[in-house]
């Protein structure tokens, strides 16, 4: 059922790509990121498309931590109830540990951890006081195994988000909570924080993965690889291969 969705890191790849499919589900949409004229022009171009909805936008640089809650405050009250809330805003900086570039990691780092564990703390605030809802965390495939080289600390980063909603999932269904907590783990799929990366197997277009991901997020299941094939069956593999024959793969 079509609804109120926040997605942060909405101004380009993913998360624009899901407020697309999302405005064409015919669901109202809370759009946050950094280049707010980027935003405006996706409000223009789906309310052009979509005249029936409401899209708002708002400035939000993930790693001011107060702007986080401010904004995701502000969204409720301007919507009454978020349906659906999806941590999306990454980067995708990393070199290999202890070659002088521990700035990068740290970016990485707090972008897509701390970063992501204070809007999973602003959008569970909303969530349990509504008493329902979905929380969608956008992980990815690396985080099923310790990655090598430029990957190994986004991998990681990737990896902690992972058991964020894990262990969220396990604690609402002790109190059998109605909030869903999903986390998505896409495959590669094109956007700018990987255009520079010549051979990424099993790449898709973004339209194609994008609409894979609000598939699995309409699914509302636990965890889900994104688009299902192949990269369900390859992190199958992935959790169990040895560390020599990963060092093989990679
Ligand atoms: N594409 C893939 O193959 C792939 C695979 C697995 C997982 N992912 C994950 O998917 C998510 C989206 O990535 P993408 O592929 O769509 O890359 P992208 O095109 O580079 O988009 C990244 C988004 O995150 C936002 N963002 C980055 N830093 C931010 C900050 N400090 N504050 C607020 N927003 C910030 C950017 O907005 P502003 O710069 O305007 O703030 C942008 O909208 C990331 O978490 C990424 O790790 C992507």
């Amino acid at each position: 059922m079509p609804g109120n969705i926040l997605i942060t890191g909405a101004s380009s790849g993913l998360g624009e790509g899901m407020a697309r499919e999302f405005a064409a589900r015919g669901n109202n949409l809370a759009l946050c990121a950094r280049r707010t004229e980027r935003l405006d022009q996706l409000r223009d171009e789906l309310l052009q498309a979509h005249p029936s909805l409401t899209i708002s936008v708002r400035s939000l640089d993930v790693n001011n931590h107060d702007q986080v809650f401010e904004v995701f405050r502000a969204f409720r009250d301007e919507f009454g109830i978020l349906d659906r809330f999806i941590v999306n805003a990454g980067i995708g900086k990393g070199q290999p540990l202890g070659t002088g570039r521990f700035d990068a990691n740290r970016q990485t780092a707090e972008t897509n951890f701390v970063s992501a564990l204070a809007q999973m703390e602003a959008a569970m605030e909303i969530l349990r006081q509504q008493g329902r809802g979905q929380l969608v965390v956008v992980s990815s495939v690396t985080a099923v195994r310790g990655m090598p080289k430029n990957v190994t600390t986004y991998a990681a980063t990737k990896a902690g988000l992972a058991a964020l909603a894990e262990g969220l999932r396990v604690e609402l269904k002790k109190s059998h909570s109605p909030i869903r907590v999903t986390t998505l783990y896409p495959g590669y799929i094109r956007t700018a924080i990987n255009e520079k990366v010549e051979n990424a197997p099993f790449i898709v277009d973004t339209k194609t993965g994008c609409h894979a991901m609000v598939k699995a997020i309409e699914s509302e299941k636990p965890e889900v690889y994104v688009p299902r094939w192949p990269w369900t069956p390859i992190s199958f593999l992935l959790k169990r291969l040895p560390v020599p024959v990963l060092s093989r793969l990679f």
